[in-house]
């Protein structure tokens, strides 16, 4: 049992990371980025840029210069576009790409090359667009020089990357692109858009985005991403010390924070501090005391506002008092990993009493003392699941082995000197 305490930030956010690359790339003039995350998915999507043409200069790892080509100054790359493990990166380029004079291909690592791609093509060839993909994954082949109709595209599941693809695509179409969605997903690139100057109207769920003619090149800056976050509010509420831990300059995007309600409603005891706008962000400080967690069945409306956190929810769970319910969730299964499969193993070779359930999982929590045994879990080269097990380790009864961990790296260098900074027992 481990305590945890002191005063950090946490890198960049990935999602308006890597849309800052795209919309300033082909933005006119000169764009700078500060408070960029520069991690391996990132990175993936400025080596896309760079290859489309579009001139990048990092000043530093978290400042990057943009010289943005213009809307229509993008030029074809004579090799496949390797977007690593980045599925934010291979959908949303697919829409910028699928509206280009040129031809593209996508591809990425072995778990990028079993994701879903089909969810992008299909509107995207609803437009005119010409996609090829692989029995519905990647490779993805883009047959360019095809001119875009506007569209309406009414979403079977809340996707903020299939929303973004269509978005970036609609830029070129030739008359206005609707998307209709579900249920709220992240809206980064709705505004992100409109600063660059882009006409988007937001209408509750549906969003329509205008032919553009032209983005103006802007300054950006990228608040620290709530997701990575999320592990050290977890690890606070599991083990913060008297003087609570404080996470400072966290984006607090309403599309994204349905992981401080979900936690709130089971008793977490969690301060917002200076909540200030960072240029068309919110974001603020947040003070994590150690708070009794209590089970509760969490409501399906949240689940896409937090669906990257449910890895780090799942040990929260196993804390927590009584049982908590996650469903409505079927979506964690084509994340990185298959997210309920994973955690599901990870938590049976921890002996904890849970249920995997097609779409989410039943976990008994123990409130007092170890709620984890010991032993070796497989994180399946899932970022999230291996942070989230490291998570654990703050009450487990002796040491958890986290297998195949180089992934923290594709959202969160440095992950594991700053979660030794605040007190984890970590090793490498
Ligand atoms: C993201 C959207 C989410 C999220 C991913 C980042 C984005 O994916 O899981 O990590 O930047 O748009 P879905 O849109 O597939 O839910």
């Amino acid at each position: 049992m481990h305590s945890v305490s002191g005063s950090i930030t946490v890198p960049g956010d990935k999602s308006i990371s890597h849309r800052s690359l795209m919309l300033s790339g082909i933005a006119t003039g000169r764009s700078e980025v500060t408070g960029f995350l520069p991690s391996e998915d990132c990175l993936a999507s400025m080596a896309a840029m760079r290859a489309l043409g579009v001139g990048i200069e990092q000043a530093d790892a978290t400042r990057v210069i943009v010289h943005g080509v213009g809307l229509h100054g993008l030029r074809g790359a004579s090799f496949a576009l390797d977007m690593g493990n980045a599925g934010t990166a291979i959908r949303l380029f697919t829409g910028l790409l699928a509206a280009q004079a040129f031809d593209s291909i996508l591809v990425g690592d072995a778990s990028l090359m079993k994701r879903p791609m089909e969810r992008v093509a299909k509107p995207l060839r609803e437009m005119g667009a010409e996609i090829r993909t692989r029995s519905g994954t990647p490779p993805v082949e883009i047959t360019g020089g095809h001119s875009l109709q506007g569209i309406e595209y009414r979403m079977p599941v809340a996707s903020a990357q299939v929303k973004s693809s269509i978005l970036l695509a609609g830029l070129y179409a030739n008359s206005v692109t609707t998307v209709v969605s579900p249920a709220i997903s992240r809206d980064h690139s709705e505004r992100m858009l409109a600063s660059f100057g882009v006409r988007v109207d937001v209408d509750g769920l549906t969003v329509r985005v205008h032919p553009a003619s032209s983005l103006q090149a802007q300054s950006i800056e990228v608040p620290g991403d709530f997701s990575s976050a999320a592990f050290f509010i977890v690890a606070g509420l599991l083990g913060a010390s008297a003087q609570g831990l404080l996470i400072r300059n966290v984006g607090l995007n309403p599309s994204r924070t349905g992981l401080l309600d979900i936690l709130r409603s089971m008793g977490a005891n969690i301060d917002i501090e200076n909540p200030r706008q960072s240029g068309a962000e919110p974001v603020a400080d947040l003070r994590i005391h150690r708070s009794a967690l209590r089970g509760i069945a969490v409501p399906a409306a949240l689940v896409p506002l937090a669906i990257d956190e449910f890895p780090v929810l799942f040990i929260a769970a196993c804390c927590a008092d009584g049982e908590t319910l996650i469903s409505g969730a079927e979506e964690l299964r084509v994340k990185e990993s298959d997210r309920i499969a994973a955690m599901g193993a990870g938590l049976a070779v921890l002996g904890v009493e849970h249920e995997v359930l097609p779409d989410g999982m039943r976990i008994v929590g123990v409130p007092e003392g170890p709620a984890f045994g010991s032993g070796v879990v497989d994180s399946v080269g899932d970022h999230r699941v291996a942070m989230s097990f490291s998570v654990a380790s703050l009450r487990a009864r002796g040491p958890i082995r986290i297998k195949d961990t180089d992934n923290v790296a594709t959202s969160f260098p440095g992950f594991a000197q700053l979660a030794r900074e605040v007190g984890f027992d970590l090793h490498d």
